[in-house]
């Protein structure tokens, strides 16, 4: 809930105005709010030309003034970095330092969620890696030996094929990885809400690359958590909770030459 300092607001009404579940009203010159359906989204706090309002129970020492300058992303080199990012399945011996993984999250953690819910959490798997790779490659295992009905009904296509090539190669090639390619950081991104924390994991893909790193988003990992009880527990998912999305990330060791081309965007125009 927010917190209105009388002393300071002046009743301009911006942020009544801002305000989107109507939440605030100017009486006698002064904003007021309803304390009944705020979403601590914050805009109150953003848009007061007096600094007047605090969101109690947050952070307020991380809130940020503007400062002319210094925001504008470059639209041009923007896409051009998006153009060059690859998804990484090689990567270096050197693990990924904590403050970049902070980073990554602190993206994660500063993206929108439906209705401001904040919703989404992370799991940073470092230690924990073998332990639920084995588990993961486990199950993909044994969803790829289910009957050819049952994987269908799963949408597997080709994938058991791939999951049973990649059981044998880890049980019998020394632990060959084809799940997170040796990497030394997993980051989950844990939510009820797919929507949030797919758009969390997206800008966490971007604070990646721009820390010199690189990723994969492994659907393989997530698709196994979604069937398995033993990762869930061993997760310790709450219910509800899912895997959306999980980043497995490291020190590229491969470099690339050039873009890729797309198929054309499908776009209609009404
Ligand atoms: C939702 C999602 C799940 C993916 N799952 C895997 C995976 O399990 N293993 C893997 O090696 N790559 C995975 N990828 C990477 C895709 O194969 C890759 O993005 C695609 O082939 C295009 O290549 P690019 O990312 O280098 O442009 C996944 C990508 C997305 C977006």
């Amino acid at each position: 809930m927010i917190t209105i300092d009388e002393s300071k607001c002046i009743g301009c009404g911006l942020c009544a105005e801002d305000c989107f579940t109507k939440d605030i009203e100017v009486i006698e010159q002064k904003a007021k709010s309803k304390r009944i359906r705020c979403i601590e989204c914050g805009h109150c706090i953003a848009v007061c030309p007096k600094n007047a309002i605090i969101l109690e129970n947050y952070p307020m020492s991380e809130v940020l003034e503007y400062e002319k300058g210094g925001l504008e992303l470059d639209e041009n080199q923007y896409l051009r970095a998006l153009k060059f990012r690859r998804t990484i399945r090689q990567f270096s011996k050197k693990q990924v330092e904590i403050q970049k993984i902070e980073k990554i999250i602190e993206a994660g953690r500063y993206s929108p969620t439906g209705g401001n819910q904040q919703n989404v959490s992370y799991c940073v798997v470092r230690d924990d890696i073998d332990p639920l790779r084995n588990m993961a490659i486990d199950e993909l295992n044994k969803i790829a030996n289910l009957s050819d009905e049952e994987k269908e009904k799963l949408n597997i296509s080709w994938y058991g094929d791939l999951w049973k090539q990649m059981y044998l190669d880890y049980h019998d090639q020394n632990r060959k990885d084809g799940l997170f390619f040796d990497a030394g950081t997993v980051i989950l991104v844990l939510s009820e809400s797919v929507h949030s924390a797919c758009i969390a994991a997206a800008h966490m893909e971007t604070m990646v690359y721009a820390q010199g790193l690189g990723m994969l988003y492994s659907g393989f990992f997530t698709r196994a958590v979604a069937r398995s009880k033993e990762m869930k527990e061993y997760l310790m998912l709450s219910p509800g909770q899912e895997v959306v999305a999980c980043l497995v990330i490291g020190y590229p060791s491969i470099k690339y030459q050039r873009t890729v081309p797309r198929k054309e965007a499908r776009i209609v125009w009404r």
